[in-house]
């Protein structure tokens, strides 16, 4: 399965057609539900809570953060504990102007349009947007040449949720037209224990809490990984230990897996067994990572890349990415291989 690429991979943090029958049963409904990232939550629930008094629809949010993180769930949540709808649709899903106007016209007042991957939105359907964030209102331009003239529609006051794994792709319009900005961080191995607790209970699968803990050091800070390791796992102590996953039996379907303690998988092993073996650790260039492995290098930093840094075996500086002493040790070699290498490099030259 992981020569097929990061699609495929247990520890893909992207979505697949597996994890949607089941997201939507595990996916939080109310923020108490909502495990983790308190500081958003604190914020978000004060927003929430004055709008309500106010009577007011909420401001608009945008969400940022790495893919399975609870983006779109945030977004439900936000809908449900304003007590409006939520009308789902992407950036890339957009493509013209008036495939915007058409979903800003439908909405009832207060509805929250949640817009994912909202760094791909284009441009011109951007220009639509910002009068509808700032005014509640929709140019439209009717007519073409001399006579063109423009009308401005009343929109009903709506929440515009966005979501996004790269702030920095948002142009700075957009960016300024969001009231509240909230970040989304990894989460802690004892936060997933307690997701995959949850989703355990919902699934009605036996666990115990050393295989809980288990699972969760593993899922890369990210709950979509810890409930897809849970099924797997749950496969795995059916067939082998009488149903019930324990420490023993989570560590032997993670195994099977090839997924380390560190929830690291062939993938990241290759990833940083390459740049320290061609390029001594680095630094180097992204593009040039994702030339030697394969791998879009929008793929490298966004799945990847905020893991291996969170756990410190990677960092960036300004000249490229670079393997650190930890991810050697890891990896059974010693920084020292580095220097080695280039020593024998330089007697070459
Ligand atoms: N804070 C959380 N508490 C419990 N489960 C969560 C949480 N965040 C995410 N999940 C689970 O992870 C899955 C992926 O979350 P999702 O909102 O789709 O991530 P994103 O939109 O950021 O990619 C959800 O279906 C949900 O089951
Ligand atoms: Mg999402």
């Amino acid at each position: 399965m992981i020569e097929n690429g990061y699609e495929e991979r247990y520890v893909s943090t992207q979505q697949t057609s597996a994890d949607s029958d089941i997201e939507v049963s595990l996916r939080p409904r109310v923020m108490s539900e909502y495990i983790g990232q308190e500081k958003v939550k604190e914020n978000l629930e004060i927003y929430i809570q004055a709008a309500k008094n106010r009577g007011e629809s909420l401001d608009h949010v945008l969400l940022y953060g790495p893919p399975g993180l609870g983006k779109t769930t945030l977004a439900g949540i936000v809908a449900n504990e304003m007590n409006v709808n939520l009308r789902v649709t992407s950036g890339p899903a957009i493509e013209k102007q008036g495939d915007l106007a058409a979903l800003l016209t439908n909405l009832n007042e207060g509805d929250v349009l949640f817009i994912d991957e909202i760094h791909r939105l284009n441009r011109s359907v951007e220009e639509i947007l910002y009068p509808a964030m700032e005014d509640n209102a929709l140019d439209i331009i009717i007519g073409k040449g001399p006579s063109a003239r423009s009308i401005r529609l009343d929109l009903p006051k709506f929440t515009l949720v966005g979501a996004t794994t790269r702030a920095g792709q948002l142009s700075a319009p957009l960016r300024d037209r969001f009231g509240v900005i909230l970040r989304l961080e990894l989460y802690t191995p004892e936060e997933l224990a307690q997701i995959v607790k949850r989703s355990a209970g919902i699934l009605g699968i036996e666990i115990d809490k050393y295989g809980a803990l288990e699972i969760a050091s593993r899922s890369r800070g990210t709950p979509r990984i810890a409930n897809r390791l849970l099924k797997r796992a749950r496969d795995f102590a059916q067939v082998m230990a009488e149903g019930v996953i324990t420490e023993d039996s989570a560590n032997l379907a993670l195994d099977r897996m090839e997924i380390d303690h560190l929830g690291l998988d062939s993938i990241d092993r290759i990833l940083l067994e390459t740049m320290i073996k061609n390029y001594n650790g680095g630094p180097v260039g992204l593009d040039t990572i994702a030339a030697a492995i394969g791998e879009e290098a929008v793929t490298i930093e966004d799945v990847y890349e905020p893991y291996l840094m969170q756990i410190g075996f990677l960092s960036r500086t300004p000249r490229g990415r670079m393997v650190t002493a930890l991810a050697y040790e890891h990896l059974g070699l010693s920084p020292s291989e580095k220097k080695n290498s280039s020593n024998n490099q330089q007697t070459l030259f």
